[in-house]
């Protein structure tokens, strides 16, 4: 399968990308292809809801470095989201990536039938602090037609390298087998 991971922190060394790394592992080493984008370390805006997507030879008029994004999501037999959680929703980092796949739905390309999960975390321990990122994408895959095969959300992580005290990497990792 061909994999397209978009992840949303601002931290290299941090918890979403520990367990990023974990998944992709385990997902190449089970022959899949990766292609992965981080949302935070390129220059992607907001939707500017000018509907003509497509209408100028790429996926977004305004070209920043989405397009890149859409070619690859089209392409993909899987679609995995990882983030960590801020106030208690999507990081901005990646939302702009997730508004903007509104271009592939008005520029009537094809998109269902893909999988897709979500790898996330956050400071708090309550199971409710991730349903703001949980069910905006549940919501988002059902109405584009994609199966969400699987979710890690741990919860009780701040500071980078809290990972390690979970199992949350062994989760990453044992998602791939969803694939
Ligand atoms: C701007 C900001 C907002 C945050 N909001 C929340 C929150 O609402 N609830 C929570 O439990 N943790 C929150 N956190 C903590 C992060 O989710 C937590 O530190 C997470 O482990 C960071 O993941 P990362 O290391 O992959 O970046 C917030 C952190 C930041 C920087």
């Amino acid at each position: 399968m061909k994999i397209a991971v978009i992840t949303g922190s601002p931290r290299r060394n941090g918890n979403s990308f520990a367990m990023t790394r974990a998944f992709v592992e385990a997902a190449e080493a089970r022959g899949h292809t990766v292609q992965r984008f981080d949302a935070a370390f390129l220059n992607i805006g907001g939707c500017r809801a000018c509907q003509t997507c497509y209408k100028t030879g790429k996926a977004c008029s305004f070209d920043d470095d989405f397009n890149p994004i859409a070619a690859a999501l089209l392409e993909a037999d899987a679609v995995v989201y990882t983030m960590p959680v801020y106030w208690y929703s999507i990081p901005a980092q990646i939302k702009g990536v997730i508004d903007r796949i509104f271009s592939l739905v008005i520029g009537g390309k094809e998109v269902a039938g893909k999988k897709c999960a979500l790898i996330a975390c956050c400071e708090e321990h309550a199971p409710t602090v991730m349903d703001g990122v949980r069910m905006p994408l549940e919501r988002s895959a059902a109405l584009l037609g994609w199966e969400m095969v699987g979710e890690v959300l741990v919860p009780g992580v701040l500071d980078e390298g809290d990972i390690a005290k979970t199992d949350g990497c062994r989760q990453a990792a044992a998602l791939a087998e969803k694939f």
